[in-house]
């Protein structure tokens, strides 16, 4: 299983990278949103200079026609990105033609197994079903993950499962049972992931008896 850090924040992004843990990058408007005064295309570029796995930034035109063109400006930036395109029967037009483009896309905004199994058929490279969204609705956000690497591991599918909207340490660990090929997840997530009380404990612990060590020598 692999992480991919879901920020647009390049000092997260440094930061995630320096651990070795992360092996790509996905972005969204809200996420771009947030690093004021950094132009889309120049955000993306160096997003792509910082990771050498994949970096999805997300196209804003609603049509075929206008989202084929933005992906085709988008993907010439850096080998690594990948284009994320929202889920519906215009996104699913837009794939098609970037997938026989070798454009890598990923299709975001999935909600049920139907929209990924639809995304994967259409070519697409990765498709990303928002758990926590769901979760948010009271429905169980995981069971389309699962839905989904079950469904594409029978049909000998390529598309990998993006586990997106993840909000806490528990998501990740169910998307790992689930067979989740990548999690993306938070900054705050990941790092909340490295810690442990008893960790913190134990490092204390460590500290004060050697360092009762040395004062008695
Ligand atoms: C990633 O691809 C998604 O855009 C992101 O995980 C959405 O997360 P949110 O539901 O917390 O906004």
């Amino acid at each position: 299983m692999q992480l991919f850090l879901d920020t647009a924040n390049l000092s997260e992004i440094e930061e995630a990278a320096s651990w070795g843990v992360i092996s790509g990058v996905t972005t969204n408007p809200t996420l771009v949103a947030k690093e004021k005064g950094m132009e889309f295309s120049a955000l993306v570029q160096k997003i792509t200079a910082l990771v050498d796995g994949p970096v999805s930034a997300e196209v804003i035109a609603i049509d075929a026609a206008g989202m084929v063109k933005e992906a085709r400006t988008l993907a010439a930036l850096a080998k690594n990105v990948v284009i994320k395109i929202p889920m519906g029967t215009e996104g699913l037009q837009a794939v098609k033609v970037l997938s026989s483009e070798n454009i890598a896309t990923n299709v975001t905004l999935v909600f049920s197994p139907q929209q990924g199994l639809l995304a994967a058929l259409a070519g697409a490279t990765y498709v990303s079903p928002f758990a926590g969204r769901l979760d948010d609705i009271g429905h169980d956000g995981l069971d389309v993950v699962a839905d989904l690497v079950e469904i594409f591991e029978s049909y000998g599918m390529d598309t990998q499962v993006i586990a997106a909207s993840i909000r806490h340490p528990l998501h990740v660990l169910e998307s790992a049972r689930a067979g989740a090929h990548i999690a993306t997840v938070p900054f705050g997530v990941l790092k909340r992931m490295a810690d442990h009380p008893l960790t913190e404990q134990g490092i204390q612990r460590f500290l004060a008896d050697w360092e009762s060590i040395q004062t008695k020598g």
